[in-house]
């Protein structure tokens, strides 16, 4: 593919940029990354059916959007736009929770949910990112899982616009570069990025597996051994917290 151009369509409130944008999609420019902002959803939406709450004006919501034809990189999408957001903020220790979380200080300052629809001629992909940005220590309490923000790190107010910029540039690169040579070349650093425990749970959809870290195969899957030995590479879900048994005191 060749350097893709951009265009932006900025809304002050919409319910959701993903929801939209998904809507929208079939009418977007090929050969073209459209990124969807908002200031405020009133029903941003977050994996496995969550809602993703913001408060207006302090966070980055975005959706990248692309028509492409089917790729095998498609899974790989929002790894390397986890990546980016790395890149985009080198000075930032950001570490990453499988697949795609975005985690600093061991608690999340952003999520990724990654949609894709049936477009003419190939699929429609729409990367929804959602970045604590200025969200204050008070505001990031009333999140109902360790949160962070680019403030609460910092201390000081970061300017939303340009780390945009910033942001789409890198993932612009990312992206195409992806999608020419594949995920090979992002696979150290994605590796290196990676905060992974020996022992973990994995929950997907209804499914929950138990099991021992091995490695992050050449896909960007997850390798574990479960407890009959055996091994198994998952490519979807999240990592939860581990369910231990009870101890009686
Ligand atoms: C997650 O569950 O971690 C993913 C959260 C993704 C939130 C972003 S905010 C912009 C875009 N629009 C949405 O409704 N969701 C994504």
């Amino acid at each position: 593919m060749s350097q893709l151009d951009c265009q932006r369509i900025h809304f002050e409130t919409i319910d959701s940029t993903n929801t939209w944008a998904k809507q929208q999609i079939e009418s977007f420019a090929s050969d073209t990354l459209t990124i969807v902002t908002a200031d405020f959803q009133t029903s941003g939406r977050g994996r496995f059916k969550r809602s993703w709450v913001a408060p207006a004006n302090v966070n980055l919501l975005v959706s990248f959007c692309l028509k492409i034809p089917l790729t095998p990189f498609l899974g790989n999408i929002p790894q390397v736009l986890a990546l980016s957001v790395c890149k985009s903020m080198p000075d930032i220790p950001i570490h990453l929770k499988w697949p795609n979380d975005i985690i600093l200080d061991d608690k999340k300052m952003g999520g990724i949910l990654c949609e894709t629809v049936q477009v003419t001629g190939g699929i429609g992909v729409v990367v929804g990112i959602g970045l604590n940005v200025n969200m204050t220590v008070e505001s990031l309490q009333q999140v109902d899982i360790p949160a962070t923000s680019l403030l609460a790190h910092s201390g000081i107010a970061w300017d939303r616009e340009l780390l945009l910029d910033r942001l789409t540039h890198c993932f612009k690169n990312d992206l195409t570069f992806l999608l020419k040579e594949g995920f090979g070349p992002f696979l150290s650093t994605y590796r290196q990025k990676l905060q992974i425990n020996k022992s973990v749970s994995i929950q997907d959809g209804t499914r929950r597996i138990q099991g021992s870290f091995q490695a992050i195969d050449d896909q960007g899957g997850l390798i574990l051994r479960l407890a009959d030995g055996s091994l198994k590479t998952l490519y979807t879900g999240e990592i939860v917290p581990e369910v231990t048994d009870a101890v009686e005191l």
